[in-house]
């Protein structure tokens, strides 16, 4: 299924300082916006609105023609909202596959199935097709690793929108590559794809809509 996100005259003041200003605009899933703006230009504020951890001033949003009011980031998942945080999310002495499923750890008997943990991770690595163990520990691996494990714990989630909070920031040229192909994949299973980065040399999809 192709799903659709509407944002309509979105604001936020902070305190009365406004850090955005009737924003509108739509994506299709097939398709990858990319949100270009300077520091401080209102893009990680925008993609927290629709996580449910900010609330807007006024305007709204709608997911597949329905408008959604999100009052956690909870509901924002459960509803299909999948954010790539600009700030780091892992548990350093966790592995992938706990950072991955982390609040939805298979269970046997009421005991963590650690057997069942590593196979559902497994599958989701094979698929994203990463050199990486299920129970390696997240504080062994490259930043750019960490963030891999990120983009797979949104996914497992089944989301209907994705977005990357500046996810090339830490990222070398050949890291980016990689995470350009993750991003590729998402957009043809008719997710929406939103991208977000100061770095324009990165922004390697057409831009549609610009801060
Ligand atoms: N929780 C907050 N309280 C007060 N002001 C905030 C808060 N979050 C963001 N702001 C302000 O809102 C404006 C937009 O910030 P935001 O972080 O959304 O920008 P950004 O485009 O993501 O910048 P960057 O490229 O540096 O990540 C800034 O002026 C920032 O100081
Ligand atoms: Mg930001």
């Amino acid at each position: 299924m192709k799903h659709r996100l509407e944002f309509k005259n979105i604001s936020k003041n902070f305190s009365g300082v406004p850090a955005l200003s009737n924003i509108s605009f739509s994506v299709e899933g097939g398709e990858v916006l990319a949100l270009v703006g300077e520091n401080g230009a209102g893009k990680s504020t925008l993609l927290k609105i629709l996580n449910g951890d900010y609330q807007p001033s006024s305007g709204s949003y709608l997911l597949d023609g329905k408008e959604e009011h999100f009052s956690t980031p909870l509901e924002a998942i459960n509803a299909g909202i999948g954010l790539i945080y600009q700030e780091r999310q892992m548990f350093d002495e966790l592995s992938v596959a706990e950072n991955i499923f982390v609040g939805r750890l298979p269970r046997r008997h009421g005991i963590i199935d650690f057997a069942e943990l590593e196979n559902m991770a497994g599958k989701l690595i094979e698929e994203f097709a990463l050199p990486v163990s299920p129970s390696e520990k997240v504080k062994n691996l490259s930043v750019a690793m960490q963030q891999m494990v990120e983009i797979m714990k949104v996914y497992s989630r089944n989301p209907k929108v994705i977005a990357f909070d500046e996810p090339t920031a830490c990222l070398s040229d050949k890291e980016a590559e990689v995470l350009f192909r993750l991003i590729g994949k998402l957009r043809t299973q008719g997710l929406v794809v939103i991208y977000v980065s100061h770095r324009m040399k990165y922004s390697g999809y057409q831009t549609k809509s610009s801060f």
